[in-house]
C-alpha cells in the first residue's frame, strides 16, 4: 500500500496538472451539488477553508454562503495546542494571510465561534477512499477536531481524489459524505 506522503504528493501535481479554467469548473460543478442539497438548505452556519490551489476551491461556496445570510467561520490554527478555533467571518476583509499563505480568519474575540453551533463543515483533504477516510495535511488538526464534535461533514473531491487505498490508523475520522462529480455521496 502505498505511503500517505507519496499520496499527498500524487494528488497536489494532479491538482498542478488541471487547467485552470477546467479547476474552476469542476469546482464549480461540486458546489451546485451540494448547494442543491438538504445539507446545504438546513445549514445556518457553515465551517469551511479558504482553499489553496491544490484543493478543490471554495471561495465561490463561501460568496454563496453570506449571500444567503448563512454563517460563515473559518478555522485558525492553533499550533502550541494542535487544535483548531473558528471565527467568524462577516465579509472577506475578515480573512487574512497567515504561515505559508494560508487564509485565515481575523482572531478578533467577539467573532469567536463555540464549534458545537456549527451545522456543516466542510473538511479539507488530499485524498479518500470510499469510506470517507481521509488525507490531509499530516498536522492531525481535523483527526482531532472530528474526535470531539457531532456535526455534519462533508468533503469536495475531484474524480483522482476518491477511490484510494491508504493505511488508515486509528486517529483517522471518516467524512460522513463525500461531494463528486456524480453528486452527494453518503459514506
Ligand atoms: N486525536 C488525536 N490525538 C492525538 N494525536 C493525534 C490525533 N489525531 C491525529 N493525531 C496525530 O497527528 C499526526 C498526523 O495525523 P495524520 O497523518 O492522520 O494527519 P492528517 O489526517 O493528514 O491531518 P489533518 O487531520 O490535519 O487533516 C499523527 O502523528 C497522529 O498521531
Ligand atoms: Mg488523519
Amino acid at each position: 500500500m502505498v505511503e500517505k506522503s507519496e499520496i499527498r504528493r500524487r494528488v497536489s501535481q494532479s491538482f498542478k496538472n488541471m487547467d485552470e479554467a477546467v479547476y474552476l469548473r469542476s469546482s464549480a460543478a461540486l458546489h451546485k451539488h451540494l448547494k442543491s442539497s438538504e445539507l446545504w438548505e438546513r445549514a445556518q452556519v457553515i465551517g469551511i477553508t479558504v482553499a489553496t490551489n491544490q484543493e478543490v476551491a471554495t471561495m465561490p461556496l463561501i460568496l454563496s454562503a453570506l449571500q444567503e445570510g448563512k454563517r460563515v467561520a473559518l478555522p485558525a490554527v492553533d499550533k502550541g495546542g494542535h487544535m483548531l478555533h473558528f471565527y467568524f467571518i462577516d465579509d472577506l476583509t475578515d480573512i487574512q494571510t497567515g504561515f505559508a499563505g494560508i487564509k485565515e480568519p481575523r482572531r478578533a474575540n467577539e467573532k469567536q465561534v463555540n464549534s458545537d453551533d456549527i451545522d456543516l463543515l466542510i473538511v479539507p483533504g488530499f485524498a479518500f477512499t470510499n469510506d470517507g477516510y481521509r488525507i490531509g495535511y499530516g498536522g492531525g488538526y481535523y483527526d482531532r477536531f472530528l474526535a470531539n464534535w457531532n456535526g455534519i461533514t462533508c468533503s469536495f473531491v475531484f474524480p483522482f481524489q476518491t477511490n484510494i487505498a491508504f493505511p488508515v490508523e486509528e486517529h483517522d475520522i471518516p467524512v460522513q459524505y463525500l461531494v463528486c462529480e456524480d453528486g452527494l455521496r453518503k459514506c
